[in-house]
């Protein structure tokens, strides 16, 4: 099979200066949530492609992904760029293992992002499986400004849909606000900010993990994680943490 097939953007959406969200046409095959694509572009007769997850469920129309311009970076910097009708490569198939199946059973789901990383957790709270397996689903976003705040229509629809199940808690670290926890993710698992705003322990016994974005954040709060005694899933042997890093 080819490694790329040909796709049509639908839409560039620009939430910010620097973070947008592309919706594309491409006839792909059926992926899980939480999986991932890959984008490519021909740059300077090169073809230039990155993975990215899938914001969109399996069962909606268009591919969606969710994507910062990062400084110097060669594929971001023209995705941006893109508008609708431009033409873009597509992996045919999705990839990846950061989707709930390899998730084991728990009472609570903690669903811990940074940036653009809140793009998988929303493929995968657009399925009806989490909502079937998990009493609570923590979704956390921590971004560096209050305007990163993105896809606010989505999760209210969501928090409409599920009132009793969802909890949708935000960290913003570089400016004050009146709402979200100021600071990092480990520091306020640690100092136990993250549970009282959450209303939930996170606990060996009842939580499992999902960690994605930063590998910074991840290995700082899958360190604070493991102090607590929570260990990481492995094929072979279940535990509590499932990772992906963006870089
Ligand atoms: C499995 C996987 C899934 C990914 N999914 C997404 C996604 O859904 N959305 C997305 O924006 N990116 C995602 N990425 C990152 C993406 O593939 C590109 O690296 C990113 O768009 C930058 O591309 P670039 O060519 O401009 O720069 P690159 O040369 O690829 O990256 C340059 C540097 O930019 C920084 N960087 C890269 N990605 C990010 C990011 N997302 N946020 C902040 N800093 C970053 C890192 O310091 C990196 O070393 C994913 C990466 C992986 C491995
Ligand atoms: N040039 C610019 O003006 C400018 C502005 C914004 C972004 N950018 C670029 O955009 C990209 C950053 O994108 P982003 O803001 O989405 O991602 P990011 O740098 O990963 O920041 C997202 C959130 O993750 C937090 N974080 C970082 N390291 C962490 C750790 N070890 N543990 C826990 N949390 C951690 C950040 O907190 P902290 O704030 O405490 O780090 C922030 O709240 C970079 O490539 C950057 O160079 C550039």
């Amino acid at each position: 099979m080819s490694r790329w097939i040909e796709g049509r953007v639908i839409n560039n959406r620009h939430w910010t200066s620097q973070l947008y969200s592309l919706q594309i046409d491409a006839p792909i095959e059926s992926f899980k949530a939480g999986q991932f694509t890959r984008l490519g572009l021909d740059i300077d007769g090169e073809r230039v492609g990155r993975p990215y997850s899938f914001v969109n469920a399996p069962h909606e129309r268009y591919i969606e992904v969710y994507s910062i311009t990062v400084p110097g970076g060669p594929l971001s910097n023209r995705l941006v760029e893109l508008e609708a009708g431009d033409f873009i490569w597509v992996a045919p198939k999705g990839a990846g293992f950061f989707t709930l199946s390899e998730v084991p059973e728990a009472d609570y789901l903690w669903m811990l992002s940074t940036g653009t990383a809140l793009g998988p957790f929303l493929s995968m709270l657009k399925t009806d499986e989490p909502w079937g397996r998990f009493e609570k689903i923590v979704l956390v976003h921590a971004v560096r400004t209050a305007e990163e705040l993105t896809y606010q229509d989505t999760i209210r629809s969501l928090l409409t849909a599920h009132p009793d199940q969802l909890i949708y808690i935000t960290f913003v670290s570089r400016e004050d606000t009146d709402f979200a926890i100021k600071g990092r993710i480990p520091q306020a698992i640690e100092d136990g900010r993250l549970e009282a705003r959450a209303g939930i322990p996170l606990t060996v016994d009842h939580s499992q993990v999902m960690l994605c974005g930063n590998p910074a954040m991840v290995n700082d709060t899958s360190e604070v994680l493991e102090a607590r005694g929570l260990k990481k899933n492995k094929r072979r042997e279940k535990g509590h943490i499932t990772t992906e890093n963006y870089w």
